[in-house]
């Protein structure tokens, strides 16, 4: 829902590639001329019902599925194939940890007042930043974002006794 990278990540085909007899590019039935680039931006991806029904809703159920279902080929937020990223196995391995670690050891929830509503979005605003559910993200090479502030303390007591 809200990757780190979600810009749209450019390609194109090296120029000399069809004087290297390279076969053109061909993406979707299109040729796309050696020069010319495209991509696929994540965000999209992401959010197209056709791979993640109900998209913009946080529905950790929609990976109890079969791992060959078609939303697993949609994830891609290390990009696929050459150019992903070199980085992705450590990345699961340090997230899968903090993770864990933080579900093992804390309860959370959003922090009250103001600071908890930091990184949200702004009803009424017509730029793409209206969802006031959606974390919102803000389109760079990564992503940029405030927040969230959230107030951790040590599993036990309930949660709704603090400030
Ligand atoms: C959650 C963490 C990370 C995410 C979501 C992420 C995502 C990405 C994405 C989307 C790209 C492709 C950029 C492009 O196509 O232009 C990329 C490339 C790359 N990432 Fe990561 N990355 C993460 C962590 C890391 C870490 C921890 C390392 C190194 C230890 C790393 C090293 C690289 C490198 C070297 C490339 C360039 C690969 C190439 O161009 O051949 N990344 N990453």
């Amino acid at each position: 829902m809200a990757a780190p990278s979600l810009a749209t990540l450019w390609r194109e085909q090296a120029a000399d590639d069809l004087e290297r007899g390279k076969t053109p590019l061909v993406v979707d039935s299109h040729v796309i001329p050696p020069g010319t680039q495209f991509g696929v931006n994540l965000y999209a991806l992401h959010h197209n019902e056709k791979y993640f029904p109900d998209a913009f809703t946080f529905n950790p159920d929609r990976w109890l599925t079969d791992s060959s279902d078609t939303q697993y080929r949609a994830f891609a937020p290390f990009v696929a194939r050459p150019r992903s990223c070199a980085g992705r196995a450590m990345s699961y391995l340090e997230v899968s940890l903090a993770m864990a670690k933080t579900l093992w050891y804390f309860d959370f929830r959003r922090a009250a007042g103001p600071l908890g509503e930091v990184g949200q979005g702004t009803k009424g605003v017509e730029t793409g930043f209206g969802n006031v559910d959606e974390f919102q993200i803000l389109d760079m090479f990564n992503a940029n974002h405030e927040g969230p502030y959230l107030v951790f303390r040590p599993r036990g007591d309930h949660c709704d006794e603090l400030d």
